[in-house]
């Protein structure tokens, strides 16, 4: 079977095929980053529109590379949700239009799921593991039993670990998107240099809290030893506070459900550090931890191609009621 995905939730205009055989055939994306810069955030309006300029040249774009017309298409996925609705509603319209259009089976995909999964495009990871996906919007644990089942931990109480990155380099002054200003400054710089707080919550809890930090760290930078401090020292302390956290609240849940693998998600699992801190953690307990490659932890298509297959040959497909939602299904 092969399918087309497109992937439209925030700021990146995405699509690719992918083939139960011969794998990915194209992975195509569309940044946003320049359009959003001058605002240090994504801005929704802006984004819908953007994504209403780039779906058809993107699409074509991942069907040319793939070397694949309508007729080898076999089924079409999408991201339903969740994300801003007027991005996903691009998309979502589109990938109904040209499913009614060429006579295709439609899956509407969940995009923490497509997250959690695009591991599988370059690794045969065993169930059931455990996802921590780490993105702009999202920070959860699951434990994942198999293509049709996730179940959620725990999750963030406050911000997400990438609104956490992208608000504290807006504070230091670093360009948007944050995340990579941050992990860029801060390999430059000491991670023990300052300590920030780190919230574990109560004992053995699996959600997460990034706000205190995220003030800790305004109130540092007005300070006298802020105002003196190197950039990239705070850039690096500050990612230290999060990726120790993640790592530690990660490990701690895969010893809870007895399940020694770690399979990482999301475009907050790009960042260096984290990546390292979780091998080492992981390795000292006797873990196994998956790290996608970049591409395919930050938002893609590929990933939404993938778990379309893999539900579309299982039987699993949306009709023409498949709508767009913004807030995640996965909650307490
Ligand atoms: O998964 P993603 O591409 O989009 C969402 O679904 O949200 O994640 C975007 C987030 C942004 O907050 C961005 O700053 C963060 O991922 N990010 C990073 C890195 N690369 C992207 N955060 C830390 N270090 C990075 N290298
Ligand atoms: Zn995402």
């Amino acid at each position: 079977m092969r399918v087309l995905g497109i992937e439209s939730s925030c700021d990146e205009t995405a699509a690719a095929v992918y083939d139960v055989s011969a794998g990915l055939l194209s992975s195509v994306v569309s940044s946003q980053d320049s359009v959003h810069g001058a605002y240090g955030g994504v801005v929704p309006e802006l984004a819908s529109r953007e994504h209403l300029k780039s779906i058809v040249p993107v699409v074509g774009k991942a069907l040319s590379d793939a070397s694949t017309g309508r007729d080898a298409i076999d089924g079409i996925a999408v991201t339903a949700g969740p994300g801003l609705i007027g991005s996903l509603l691009v998309g979502l319209c589109f990938a109904k239009s040209l499913a009614f259009a060429w006579g295709k089976p439609l899956y509407g995909a969940d995009h923490l799921e497509a997250h959690v999964r695009a591991v599988f495009l370059e690794s045969d990871v065993p169930f059931p593991y455990i996802a921590l996906l780490v993105s702009g919007g999202h920070t959860s644990l699951f434990r994942v039993e198999g293509w049709g089942e996730m179940n959620f931990l725990g999750g963030t109480r406050d911000d997400a670990a990438g609104e956490a990155f992208d608000k504290a380099a807006k504070m230091m002054g670093l360009p948007y998107p944050g995340g990579v200003a941050i992990d860029r400054a801060g390999r430059e710089g000491d991670a023990a240099r300052f300590h920030f707080p780190r919230a574990w919550l109560s004992r053995g809890s699996a959600d997460f809290s990034f706000s205190g930090l995220k003030t800790a760290l305004r109130t540092f930078l007005v300070s006298p030893s802020g105002a003196a401090a190197r950039m990239e020292d705070v850039a690096a302390s500050f990612q230290e506070a999060v990726a120790d956290v993640l790592v530690g609240k990660a490990i701690e849940a895969a010893e809870r459900e007895r399940v020694p693998r770690l399979v990482l998600a999301g475009g907050v699992s790009a960042n260096s550090r984290l990546r390292e801190l979780a091998k080492l953690r992981g390795a000292a307990a006797g873990i196994t931890t998956f790290l996608p490659s970049k591409a395919l932890c930050t938002d893609n298509a590929a990933m939404v191609a993938l778990l379309g297959e893999r539900r579309l040959s299982a039987g699993v497909f949306s009709g023409p009621e498949l709508t767009a939602y913004a807030a995640s299904r996965f909650t307490h």
